[in-house]
């Protein structure tokens, strides 16, 4: 049905009405959009955020063009619209996809009241690197988990249906391979295989692609072994159109096209547009090559109209699926959505479920109605901070604040004093130290919020030294030793170098930046309400110098086994030796701070042994695996229960452990639950040695466990 409409407007249209719907402006400049707009020579806009402007420029489109076909209108809608959501690598460690679901829900129905009906979002880069700034925006460093919650952000924004007014078009981003820029530097250079892409990179693409009907995908900033991903045919064209036959329509990143002379892959812009269009990239987002270009790359025929067409079509697909065509208003009744109470239990709940339980010492946490609570730190009452990197829209006025939280919630019973001491992260003025270390003395307990303000992360914000900035550390060093036990809060876009700053801390909270409501989820996560079952997205390393980290690597021939000597053990005038060399650091060893995975809860749970349906199986069975889970402890509780496999042998190495599965179970004090898995074997194929998809036979490991460094493990062979 669709594809027929097409035809019949893809033969009404001139060139210049096809180049056209592949031109997406920014809203910088209205007066002269409402122009261009006019002249048949805009498909989008990026960024207008006010219904009346979105109606005006829309009225244009549809009244005053030829065709009348509307325009499409995008906005970084990241991790909510007006009120948000923790980031994106806080709501993976929520490891719960029905949430993160709900989440984007809620950003749609936002951000469509204002005509926006297109999202730049989620990103699913796969991303390892913590000096990289926008690991904030991603899922974190594992595959399986990246394609749980990016499909089920896509099922969010899309809804059950594209033509519903309150769903928006998501985008797959940044296709592909961005988040390996190398040194975890923005916009580096990547050097990914082919079957690494196909293996890892890709992996949440596909399945966003084949699961959740993705509208849209947009082409990364990076060159990969010296082809920038705009002009990547192989990417785009053979695996995206003919192997995952996507449907949707593909736009370049910001200027990205033109971007491909300054990698040096292209003598000039004209030549840049040849590229992206053979390329197929459908839109060009800002840059106006192919306004410039198109005609001319025609008549020289460098570029075909059939590739045009086929280019146009893939755009106007998603603009009739999104119902534009019959419902191109918006009605913009703002007040009714923005913020409204059932939007903000949301973000309290996702908030509390993102939050990571480090430590906890004593069971110092949760607190037991403390009379005295003194409470540090510039984040504790940083509402624009808390809200974490990629909020245009968000106000900060609306934002829930810890300090706030625990005053108007906790503060009947305990005496809640507040000194940021600091005055942002970055400051190095310790004048205050001393009124902290008296208040410290006096309080029961300490909670000393850390981390860094959400401009530290996100896009273009790398950095090179994870430790804490400024003075934190000195100032979590001084009130260490006033004895009064500390609890450590952490807010932040990516992993921190820590481990001086956790051993110091009787209980340490990784929070993110956990968004409008973050305050609320914080404080009942502190006094109890709610009880941790946050799992870390990515690997904690101890020290940047371990970067590269991730659980899924490959073995070495040489592995560390743990009984490997330090720097302190080797004598000053060691000669050379080889026997027994293993594959680790002198100075920090083989292990992270903490592994994928890992997260405390106030309770403790008991698995009991694993038993399998079979040990042997066939190709297309399914291994069914089951134990019993207690709760062994005095708070109710939930824990993820996380699968792990190693396929032992295999055509080419495959990593030491790779999750397949996970399911959060909630139990009272006391409860036991029989906990099924079902394990498809097809689910253990990969592309191995030919670059064929498939299972192979041989042994394989698997385990259940809280971490991917727990848990028991069992064998079984597939024939
Ligand atoms: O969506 C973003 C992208 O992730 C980075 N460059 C700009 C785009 C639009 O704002």
């Amino acid at each position: 049905q669709i594809e027929k409409k097409i035809d019949v407007l893809l033969k009404k249209m001139t060139l210049k009405e096809k180049i056209g719907q592949m031109n997406q402006l920014s809203a910088d400049d209205m007066e002269t959009n409402y122009k261009v707009i006019q002249q048949g020579m805009a498909g989008s806009v990026l960024s207008i955020t006010n219904p009346e402007i979105a109606n005006k420029a829309q009225k244009i489109a549809v009244e005053q063009t030829r065709l009348g076909i509307p325009l499409i209108f995008g906005r970084d809608v990241i991790h909510g619209f007006k009120t948000i959501f923790p980031i994106p690598l806080g709501q993976a460690a929520s490891f719960n996809p029905d949430l993160v679901e709900k989440a984007a829900r809620v950003a749609a129905i936002e951000a469509s009241e204002t005509g926006i009906r297109w999202t730049f979002a989620p990103m699913i880069d796969i991303a390892r690197d913590p000096r990289w700034g926008r690991i904030a925006e991603s899922c974190g460093e594992d595959p399986y988990l990246t394609s749980v919650i990016g499909v089920a952000m896509i099922k969010g924004f899309q809804g059950k249906d594209l033509s519903n007014p309150t769903s928006i078009a998501a985008c797959a981003k940044h296709f592909a391979g961005y988040g390996a820029a190398e040194g975890g530097r923005d916009y580096n250079t990547t050097n990914i295989t082919e079957r690494q892409f196909r293996n890892t990179y890709l992996v949440p693409f596909e399945n966003a692609v084949k699961k959740a009907d993705l509208a849209t995908i947009m082409t990364a900033f990076n060159a990969n072994d010296g082809i920038p991903s705009s002009g990547n045919e192989f990417l785009l064209k053979q695996i995206l159109r003919k192997e995952w036959k996507f449907k949707g329509f593909l736009v370049s990143d910001w200027a990205s096209i033109t971007e491909m002379v300054d990698h040096g892959f292209c003598s000039d812009n004209k030549e840049a547009a040849q590229k992206a269009i053979n390329a197929g990239v459908d839109m060009e987002m800002v840059s106006g090559t192919y306004v410039s270009y198109i005609e001319s790359l025609l008549q020289e025929k460098k570029i075909s109209i059939e590739t045009i067409n086929d280019e146009v079509r893939n755009i106007l697909r998603v603009k009739f699926k999104l119902g534009l065509f019959e419902n191109p208003y918006v009605k913009g009744n703002l007040k009714e959505v923005f913020y409204n109470e059932e939007h903000l239990k949301l973000a309290e709940k996702i908030a509390e479920e993102s939050i990571v339980l480090l430590k906890n010492k004593d069971a110092v946490l949760p607190l037991q109605k403390p009379k005295t609570i003194a409470v540090f730190g510039p984040l504790a009452d940083a509402p624009h901070e808390q809200m974490g990197t990629w909020v245009f829209d968000g106000e900060k006025n609306h934002t829930m604040t810890p300090i706030k939280a625990l005053k108007e919630q906790y503060g009947k019973d305990s005496k809640i004093i507040y000194e940021p001491i600091l005055k942002y992260s970055r400051d190095i003025d310790s004048t205050d130290f001393a009124k902290a270390r008296k208040l410290a003395k006096e309080a029961d307990v300490v909670l000393l919020f850390l981390g860094e303000e959400a401009i530290l992360s996100g896009e273009a914000h790398s950095l090179s030294d994870l430790n804490l900035q400024g003075v934190q550390s000195e100032l979590l060093e001084m009130l260490a030793k006033s004895k009064t036990p500390i609890v450590t809060i952490v807010l932040a876009g990516r992993p921190l170098t820590i481990q001086k700053e956790v051993e110091q801390s009787n209980a340490v909270l990784y929070a993110w930046h956990p968004g409008t409501m973050g305050g609320s989820a914080i404080a009942n996560i502190l006094f109890g309400k709610a009880n941790p079952s946050g799992k870390l997205p990515v690997t904690f390393p101890k020290n940047v110098g371990q970067i590269p980290m991730y659980y899924n690597h490959l073995n070495t021939g040489r592995p560390a086994n743990g009984s490997e000597s330090s720097l302190n053990d080797i004598p000053l005038e060691a000669s050379q030796t080889s026997l027994g060399n293993k594959s680790y650091y002198l100075d920090s060893g083989n292990n992270p701070l903490f592994p994928f995975g890992f997260g405390l809860s106030y309770t403790t749970f008991e698995s009991g042994k694993i038993l399998l349906s079979k040990t042997v199986l066939k190709k297309d069975e399914v291994l069914e695996i089951s134990f019993t889970l207690k709760n062994t402890g005095k708070y109710e509780g939930s824990e993820i229960v996380q699968l792990y496999v190693r396929d032992l042998a295999a055509s080419i190495a495959l990593p030491v452990k790779e999750l397949k599965n996970f399911q959060k179970i909630d139990l009272k004090p006391n409860e036991e639950k029989q906990v099924k898995f079902k394990l498809p074997i097809a689910d253990l194929s990969f592309y191995g040695i030919d670059m064929e998809k498939k299972v192979e036979s041989g042994k394989f490991d698997l385990w259940i466990g809280a971490s991917s460094v727990k848990g028991e493990k069992v064998s079984f062979e597939v024939q």
